[in-house]
């Protein structure tokens, strides 16, 4: 364990609910704030649904799974967030509303308490800049599924202090993660790499390159990949791969981080991929089917 005791956590979905769970399985008392009763519900059952593998598996036991979620607390009030020596913030990509938070976090919280985002492309300074304590102020950005992948990048600022960096990096690692260094540049080291190879994938289905299984099997069984990138795509979301290369292309104003077409499209047709039941796959089906695109 790191010196901090007490997490917590903004924003309640995929990212949100993973980093809590793996926090209070390293034993930190945890509190998950969002802005309704039904969506933390959700995220509660989710988790709950996670354990349950891990049970099942027999990498966690029952007892140690009762004590876990006997850690984790939920709430809609962000001030309850207050007594925490870290805050994670893993709400939607949009600066405005993260800054919100920020800041009415920062006149509350103790002046020890780190500020980490797990923003996937927005700039850490933007958010630290909002701040009194732009010296407290760090990246943290996980990986989907949380529980599973080991990494997580620790994002140091221009203003991020050693000590802060430092404690943020043993946090990561308490927490049962490998951690990186990564400077603040849009992407930081994964999604710099990764975002435009997702993004050549869904140029390869407008082009015809090959149908959307193939182009995924290609992948796999060609370079060794856990999952093809369209089905990455869709198990990330497809909504917030397209805000992520929106802000990227809008930093670097390259054409290999623009958003295709067919993104803009699938995304305005409320085909966010897996969450939403469909994007380039259709999870109504077991297995899910190839979705038609009209292409
Ligand atoms: N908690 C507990 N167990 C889980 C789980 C979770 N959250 N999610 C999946 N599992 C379980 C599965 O149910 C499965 O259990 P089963 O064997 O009983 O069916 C088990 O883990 C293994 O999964 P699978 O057999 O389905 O498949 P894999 O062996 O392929 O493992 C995977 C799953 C680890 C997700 C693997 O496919 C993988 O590594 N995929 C790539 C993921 C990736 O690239 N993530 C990064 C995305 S980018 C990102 O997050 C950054 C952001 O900024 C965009």
């Amino acid at each position: 364990m790191s010196d901090i005791k007490r997490v917590g956590v903004l924003g309640s979905g995929l990212m949100g609910s993973g980093i809590a769970q793996v926090a209070a399985a390293a034993g930190y008392d945890t509190i998950v704030r969002d802005v309704s009763q039904p969506i933390l519900d959700k995220a509660k059952a989710g988790i709950e649904k996670s354990l349950a593998k891990f049970v099942e598996k027999g990498k966690l036991q029952a007892g140690d799974r009762d004590a876990l979620l006997a850690r984790l607390s939920y709430t809609t009030t962000t001030a309850d967030l207050k007594g925490s020596d870290i805050v994670v913030e893993a709400v939607t990509e949009d600066l405005a509303l993260k800054n919100a938070l920020w800041q009415e976090l920062d006149g509350l919280c103790g002046a020890g308490t780190i500020f980490a985002s797990n923003t996937s492309s927005l700039t850490i300074a933007a958010m630290a800049a909002a701040t009194r304590r732009a010296d407290r102020f760090v990246g943290l950005h996980f990986f989907n599924p949380v529980p599973l992948m080991p990494l997580v990048e620790v994002v140091r600022t221009v203003t991020t202090s050693e000590e802060t960096f430092k404690r943020a990096f043993a946090f990561a690692r308490s927490l049962g993660k490998e951690a990186v260094a990564a400077k603040d540049t849009s992407g930081f080291i994964v999604n710099l790499l990764l975002v435009p190879y997702l993004l050549d994938a869904i140029r390869a289905v407008e082009h015809g390159v090959g149908s959307v299984p193939d182009i995924d099997k290609a992948m796999q069984l060609g370079c060794g990949y856990p999952m093809g990138p369209l089905t990455l795509l869709d198990f990330v979301g497809l909504d917030t791969t397209y805000k992520i290369a929106e802000i990227m292309f809008a930093e670097y104003k390259e054409q290999k981080y623009a958003p295709p077409p067919l993104l803009k499209r699938m995304v305005l047709a409320g085909m966010h991929g897996k969450k939403s039941g469909k994007g380039f796959y259709d999870y109504a089906a077991t297995p899910p089917v190839v979705s038609n695109l009209g292409l």
